[in-house]
C-alpha cells in the first residue's frame, strides 16, 4: 500500500464514528417518495445531501425536476484522468407495516453490528460510502485521483420517471467514462460481488368496477358480476401452475442464459435450503428445470403487489363490492420490451373482462432489463478495489431487482455501470427492520476510496 492509501486508511479509521452519526442524521429524515405526506421530508433529504456536498467543497446544484430534485455535485476538475459518475438515491420505501419494526424505522438503532432503519442499505448507507471515500481523499491528499460527478435522485423508489428527461437534457454535464452504483447486494456475508445484470420492471394497476354501488350479496349474489370475483379470475389467468406468464408473446424476446452464464452461476455456492429458511418458506415455485438463482436473476416474473376490494374491517360483511383492483408488476429480462408487453397484457385482460364489468388498466413506470459487459478495465479496477476493501475478491452475479436509470446511462451517456453492492440479501430492503452491517458500511467506504485510486491509473487519451 502506498503512502497515500495508508493516510486514507488512517483517516477512515479515525472517522468511523463521525461517518456513522452523519449517516444516522440522514436516516432520521423520512424521505418516502411514494407518499405525498412525506413530500417535505423528501425535500429536506435533498437539502441535507446538497449541504453535505458543499461542506466537502464540491460544486453542488439542486436540480429541480417536475418531481423531487436531483442533487448534483462534482469534484474539482483535473485533466488526463477518467471521470466516474456516482449514482444513488436519497428516497426510501414506505416503512409499513409499522408494528413489525423492532425499533422505529426513522430512529436508526444499532443491533448486532447492524444499523437498523428504513434506507440503511437501500440506498442511503450504500450511497454515502462514495461520499465519505471522496472526503478521505480530499482531507488527506487534498485532491481526487479522478474526476467525480454525483447524481443523487429522490424518485428511484417510484420508478425514476423524471430522471430519464434529466439525463437526456444533461448529457454533457453528466458525460463520464463509467458509472458507479452501490444499490445492490453482496453474494453472501464475506463474499462481495460485482453485479452484471439486473431485471427490468413493468408496473400496472388494474381497476374494475361493476354495479353503481355496493350491494347486498344475498339479494344480488350469483346474478350480478362481482368485480372482486372477476379480479381473482383475471389475475389467476395471468400465470399457470409453474408461475409461467400466459400473456401471448411474453417470452418471445427473452434472451436465454448462455452456457457460460450457467456455468458461472453453478460455480457459486448457493444453498437453496438456507435461502428458504432465511425467508421462512418451505420450497420454491417457478419453472421446472431452471435453478432458483436463474429464476430470480434471468427469468421474467409476475407478482401481485397489492389487492383491494370489498370489506377489510373487523368481523364479516355480506357485501358484493362495486369496485375492486390490484397493483401488479412483471420483472423483465433482456430483450423484453415493456411497450410490447403492455399491449399484449391489455388485450389479454380485455378478452377476459365480462360485459358487466368495466376495466381500467394503468401502466405506470417501466424499464427494461440490463446486462453490462465485464471485459473492461473499469471492472478490473473495481475488482482490485473490492479485494482491497473486503479482503476477498468479488464473484460475478446478476440480481433480480431493478435500477431503471442504468439503461438510460448506457443509452444517453454511452457509459457502462459498475454495480458494486455492499448490502446483504437478508438486509430486509422494502420490508420491516431494514438493516445495513456497519462492518460492510466501512468496508464499502474503503473499497470506494481504493476504487478512485484504481480508476485513476486508467489511461485517458
Ligand atoms: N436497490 C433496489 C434495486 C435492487 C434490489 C437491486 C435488489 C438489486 C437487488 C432499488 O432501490 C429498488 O428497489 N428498485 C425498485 C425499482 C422500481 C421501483 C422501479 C425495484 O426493484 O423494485
Ligand atoms: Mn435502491
Ligand atoms: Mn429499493
Amino acid at each position: 500500500m502506498g503512502p497515500k492509501l495508508k493516510e486514507i486508511d488512517d483517516y477512515l479509521k479515525a472517522n468511523k464514528e463521525a461517518f456513522e452519526s452523519q449517516l444516522c442524521e440522514l436516516l432520521r429524515i423520512p424521505s418516502v417518495s411514494a407518499d405525498s405526506k412525506f413530500a417535505d421530508d423528501v425535500h429536506r433529504a435533498a437539502d441535507w445531501m446538497a449541504d453535505h456536498f458543499r461542506q466537502l467543497g464540491f460544486a453542488t446544484q439542486l436540480d429541480e425536476t417536475p418531481g423531487f430534485p436531483v442533487v448534483y455535485a462534482e469534484s474539482p476538475t483535473i485533466s488526463g484522468v477518467p471521470t466516474a459518475l456516482v449514482y444513488g438515491h436519497y428516497d426510501v420505501q414506505p416503512p409499513d407495516p409499522l408494528d413489525e419494526w423492532i425499533s422505529p424505522p426513522f430512529e436508526p438503532t444499532e443491533r448486532d453490528g447492524n444499523l437498523c432503519a428504513r434506507g440503511a442499505t437501500d440506498d442511503k448507507g450504500q450511497m454515502f460510502t462514495h461520499i465519505k471515500s471522496a472526503e478521505a481523499w480530499m482531507k488527506t491528499v487534498g485532491s481526487m485521483p479522478i474526476n467525480l460527478k454525483y447524481v443523487i435522485e429522490g424518485e428511484e423508489e417510484v420508478g425514476s420517471e423524471n430522471l430519464e428527461a434529466y439525463v437526456a437534457a444533461n448529457r454533457e454535464k453528466l458525460a463520464c467514462d463509467c458509472v458507479v452504483i452501490s444499490d445492490t447486494c453482496q453474494f453472501a456475508p464475506g463474499q462481495p460481488a460485482i453485479t452484471y445484470g439486473l431485471r427490468g420492471i413493468a408496473y400496472y394497476e388494474l381497476r374494475l368496477s361493476g354495479p353503481k354501488q355496493d350491494l347486498h350479496s344475498g339479494t344480488f349474489g350469483g346474478a350480478v358480476t362481482n368485480p372482486a370475483n372477476t379480479l381473482a379470475h383475471m389475475l389467476s389467468a395471468l400465470t399457470d401452475h409453474e408461475y409461467k406468464v400466459q400473456v401471448p408473446g411474453f417470452y418471445d424476446d427473452v434472451v436465454p442464459m448462455t452456457s457460460r452464464d450457467r456455468e458461472s452461476l453453478q460455480a457459486l455456492s448457493f444453498n437453496d435450503q438456507r435461502f428458504f429458511d432465511q425467508i421462512g418458506v418451505k420450497e420454491a415455485i417457478g419453472e421446472s428445470g431452471i435453478s432458483v438463482l436463474e429464476r430470480r436473476w434471468s427469468r421474467p416474473s409476475f407478482d401481485i403487489n397489492g389487492v383491494w376490494g370489498g370489506y377489510q374491517g373487523e368481523g364479516e360483511k355480506t357485501v358484493l363490492p362495486a369496485r375492486a383492483g390490484a397493483k401488479f408488476s412483471f420483472r423483465l429480462v433482456p430483450d423484453q420490451q415493456p411497450e410490447k408487453i403492455t399491449e399484449a397484457l391489455r388485450a389479454f385482460l380485455e378478452e377476459r373482462c365480462p360485459s358487466g364489468i368495466s376495466m381500467e388498466l394503468i401502466a405506470s413506470h417501466a424499464s427494461p432489463g440490463v446486462v453490462v459487459p465485464l471485459d473492461s478495465p473499469y471492472v478490473k479496477a473495481a475488482a482490485t478495489a473490492i479485494e482491497g476493501g473486503f479482503g476477498n475478491s468479488p464473484v460475478y452475479i446478476r440480481e433480480g431487482g431493478s435500477i431503471p436509470v442504468v439503461t438510460q446511462f448506457a443509452e444517453q451517456l454511452g457509459a457502462d455501470t459498475l454495480l458494486l453492492g455492499w448490502g446483504q440479501s437478508d438486509d430486509n430492503t422494502h420490508s420491516p427492520n431494514e438493516k445495513f452491517s456497519l462492518a460492510d458500511f466501512h468496508r464499502g467506504i474503503r473499497s470506494s476510496a481504493y476504487l478512485w485510486a484504481e480508476l485513476g491509473k486508467i489511461q485517458k487519451d
